[in-house]
């Protein structure tokens, strides 16, 4: 563990409203704990979870009131940003690991700055190879494409799965999954498991046969040329007007014979593109239900509001503003995985302190040095 003390890392409680997960685990905070980290954690950081501060004391952390979590820490990580007066206490220029979601709250982005810490965002993560067990929008859209399903299925007047019972036939219900990323994916996985009949679409034409391997059926848009939607990192593009024309004739004629629709589509720094408009709405069977993934991000669906069900032409339309913390314990789980495969990929041994190299480095940092320094906010 070399001569040199360990860095301290702080971890908070959230604060945000309905934000019930947590940044670290009993079993990250041992982790860290052996890499020669010292961890402190905030008094009930992780009671939405199901996580006592006894567990996390049981492994290694010192838990605490905020003052004495914060002081002279040199890490502090969070699931959302922590407001910098909740920072109080923390050392100059400490560094702050959490989603920013940078495009929307860009004013805290700024707060830090000024401040002088150093925020680094995991939702910038770069899409490359090592940095997959790091993606906390992977981790946690997976979750997300799941939640989504069941609570369609819930919502749902009717059975998913054909049963043919002794009082007779009961059809299997039609689902269609729009967005085929990460929570596309685990949607059309779940909503098969649960009997439904599943097709799905995207912009990018490399998920027609992901679609397939997953036993559903591909709908796309066959005839605009030039039109592949795929943008770096493997994140959609926006599309051409003749292409957003040709989808939503395409989506209409089949749309109105689905009975759940799930929304995933996003297009990173952009508002969520709109997908379903209130004249397919009301095409659809009365009982259907649609679940907007992308409801926080401004929606696919007209009409969607954030954590309420809208009923419009007899059709239920569902969307929560933060999917995956209605599954705290798992999402927990997984985002401090995300946030300890970050930070052990960069420990240096020798100086027992976390050295981030350029690639990720520079793609996650936010602020640096009183200033605003990621080139996605800067362009
Ligand atoms: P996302 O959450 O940004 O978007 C969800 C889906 O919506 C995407 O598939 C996107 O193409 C689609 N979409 C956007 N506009 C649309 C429209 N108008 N109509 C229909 N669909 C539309 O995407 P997500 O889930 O983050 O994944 C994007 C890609 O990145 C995937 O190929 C995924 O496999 C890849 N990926 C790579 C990782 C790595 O290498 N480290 C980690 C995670 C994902």
């Amino acid at each position: 563990m070399g001569g040199t003390e360990g860095p301290i890392i702080a971890v908070v409680a959230e604060r945000a409203d309905g934000e019930t997960r947590v940044a670290a685990t009993p079993e990250t905070v041992k982790k860290l704990t052996k890499l020669g980290a010292r961890l402190r954690v905030e008094s009930g950081a992780g009671v939405n979870a199901s996580i006592s501060d006894a567990d996390y004391a049981d492994a290694g952390a010192q838990v605490g009131e905020p003052a004495a979590i914060m002081k002279d820490a040199d890490w502090v990580l969070g699931v959302r940003a922590p407001a910098v007066p909740d920072l109080a206490g923390a050392k100059p220029g400490a560094k702050v690991a959490a989603i920013f979601d940078p495009f929307r709250y860009r004013s805290t982005v700024d707060d830090y700055a000024a401040a002088g810490f150093e925020a680094l965002t995991m939702d910038f993560m770069p899409r490359i190879t090592r940095a997959q067990s790091m993606d906390v929008l992977s981790s946690q859209s997976n979750l997300a494409g799941y939640k989504a399903v069941l609570v369609a299925a819930n919502t749902y007047g009717r059975a998913f799965p054909m049963m043919m019972t002794a009082a007779g036939t009961i059809t299997a219900a039609k689902a269609f999954i729009m967005g085929v990323g990460v929570a596309g994916l685990q949607a059309i996985a779940t909503a098969r498991r649960l009997g439904a009949q599943v097709s799905a679409t995207d912009v990018r034409s490399a998920t027609r046969e992901q679609i397939q391997s997953l036993g559903a059926k591909p709908i796309f848009v066959e005839s605009v040329a030039g039109i592949e939607g795929e943008g770096s990192g493997g994140y959609a593009t926006e599309m051409s007007d003749e292409y957003k024309k040709a989808q939503a004739e395409l989506v209409s004629s089949h749309i109105a014979k689905q009975d759940i629709v799930i929304t995933t589509a996003l297009i990173p720094g952009r508002p969520a593109p709109r997908l379903i408009s209130d004249e397919q709405i009301a095409s659809m069977r009365p009982g259907s239900v649609i679940f907007d993934l992308a409801v926080a991000q401004g929606g696919n669906v007209e009409g969607s509001v954030p954590d309420q069900v809208v009923e419009k032409h007899g059709v239920k339309i569902v969307g929560y503003s933060n999917t995956p913390a209605h599954l705290p314990a798992d999402a927990s789980a997984l985002l401090a995985r995300n946030f300890f495969n970050f930070l052990s990929a960069f420990w240096d041994a020798e100086k027992n302190e976390v050295v981030l190299d350029e690639e990720i480095g520079d793609a996650i940092r936010l602020t640096q040095g009183g200033k605003v320094v990621n080139e996605r906010l800067l362009g």
